[in-house]
């Protein structure tokens, strides 16, 4: 489908008043995470889960399973092979896919969906290299179609209400801000309980960047008008040496363990600093591999104050009753609540069936009910996901200056804030 037609022809469908039906949704990839988003979205009204698709045909039926316990159809299954996902994207009665596979599949399914005239919500990364960036770029701009990458963290109690309180003008110009993903994953999640590589550890192996930088940077996409008003110049990083995943795997399985003795190309920790075109500085944490508590420390600061989610608190000069110390952050999220969430606490069911997911997915459903652009967009998605390959190339000059494309070609300096925006 040609970029005219993808939002022109669903547009004249909706004035021509069809009565509201269903969300068709296809799932790609029910392991862990594509599990717990069906499951989240089966406790939705107005969704149809038509066909899932899987490469590990178990995982498939356990889903169909879900699916009809749900009250819902039986979805057709896909299970013939990694390619097997083009035949369930060739069927015209889905609007939209979801896809929640190893990260090298985010692109080039994503891509698949937009080609076939389908929103894509794509799971964390949505990309890892520049060229995968460009193709997300290229076949939305070329088909129209929308792809939202499915940042959690953007849609987060608090962080929204942050996003208000920076839009409102309470920290006035923002300069500066930290983050971080802190998340010791390879007890769980790198490797199997008796330390065998999953897929993602081969990434490990391979690989010395920020790995995984959009559970930190969503937020502050939206933040720092990343896109809309400011983008990236350029990114410095420094990674440590790699210690955290040999140590882990040794104490855990004893030396002799083959994936103890292996080297890994990932250092423990990797923090790139963003200089934006406007002049500010963001500051991002990679550290995904010693043993440790979860941790964001996002930290956003302006001429006027600041806020600190470590704490959680902020000072704002003139406003915070003691000169130089902390106020808490609760009143403010009372005051600053996002419009989502009032929304969303009315009901209290939605909370307890995954919050933030329940909100990340409403959201992306909405704006394909309504034919609208998703409330993350492709841009968004590749300025969080850059960060890999800018972070990597960095660390391989010796922590030398990479500069950023510009996948806007431009569209940054007079587009407007969409995100959060109601
Ligand atoms: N946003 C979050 O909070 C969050 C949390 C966990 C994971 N994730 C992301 O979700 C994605 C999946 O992670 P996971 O933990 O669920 O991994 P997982 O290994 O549990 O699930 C991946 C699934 O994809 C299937 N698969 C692999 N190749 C396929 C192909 N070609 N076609 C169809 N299916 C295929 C696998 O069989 C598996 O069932 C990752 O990108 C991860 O980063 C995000």
């Amino acid at each position: 489908m040609k970029r005219r037609t993808f939002l022109s022809a669903a547009a004249a469908a909706g004035a021509a008043g069809r009565p509201a039906r269903a969300v068709r949704m296809g799932v790609i990839g029910v392991g862990g995470r594509g599990t717990g988003l069906l499951s989240v979205l089966l406790t939705m009204e107005g969704v149809e889960i038509p066909a899932l698709c899987d490469i590990d045909q178990a995982k498939v039926e356990r889903a169909q399973a879900r699916v009809e316990k749900s009250g819902r159809a039986k979805p057709e299954g896909y299970t013939r092979g990694e390619e097997d996902f083009r035949r369930l994207l060739g069927r015209s009665d889905l609007d939209a896919v979801l896809i929640a596979t190893p990260w090298n599949w985010h692109t080039p399914m994503a891509v698949a969906a937009m080609r076939a005239g389908k929103y894509a919500a794509v799971e964390v990364p949505a990309a890892l290299t520049f060229e995968e960036c460009w193709q997300l770029v290229d076949t939305h701009e070329a088909t129209g179609a929308p792809c939202m990458m499915l940042e959690n963290w953007s849609f987060r109690r608090d962080n929204l209400a942050v996003l208000n309180m920076i839009r409102q003008g309470l920290f006035g110009e923002i300069v500066h801000c930290h983050c971080a993903h802190s998340h010791d994953c390879v007890d769980h999640w790198f490797f199997d309980p008796q330390g065998n590589m999953r897929w993602s550890a081969d990434f490990l192996v391979k690989r010395n960047a920020d790995q995984y930088p959009t559970h930190s940077l969503g937020p502050v996409i939206s933040w720092m008008d990343i896109g809309c008003g400011d983008t990236f110049a350029y990114l410095t990083a420094t990674a440590t040496r790699s210690l955290g995943i040999n140590a882990h795997l040794r104490r855990k399985f004893g030396p002799q363990h083959p994936n103890a003795a292996r080297k890994y190309a990932q250092g423990d920790i990797v923090t790139s600093v963003v200089k934006t075109v406007k002049g500010n500085s963001i500051v991002i944490n990679y550290d995904m591999q010693l043993p440790r508590p979860y941790d964001n420390r996002w930290m956003i600061q302006g001429t006027l104050g600041l806020y600190s989610e470590a704490q959680p608190a902020v000072y704002i000069t003139g406003t915070s009753p003691k000169y130089h110390e902390w106020e808490p952050f609760a009143p403010y999220q009372e005051k600053y609540e996002h419009a989502w969430w009032k929304e969303l606490r009315t009901r209290a069911s939605e909370i307890s069936h995954g919050g933030t997911d329940y909100l990340e997915l409403q959201e992306f459903l909405r704006a394909v009910r309504e034919k609208r652009q998703t409330p993350i967009d492709v841009y968004d998605s590749v300025m969080m996901s850059v960060i890999t390959p800018l972070s990597e190339a960095s660390i391989a000059k010796g922590s030398a200056p990479v500069a950023c494309p510009d996948f806007t070609r431009g569209k940054w300096k007079t587009r407007k804030p969409v995100f959060g925006v109601v």
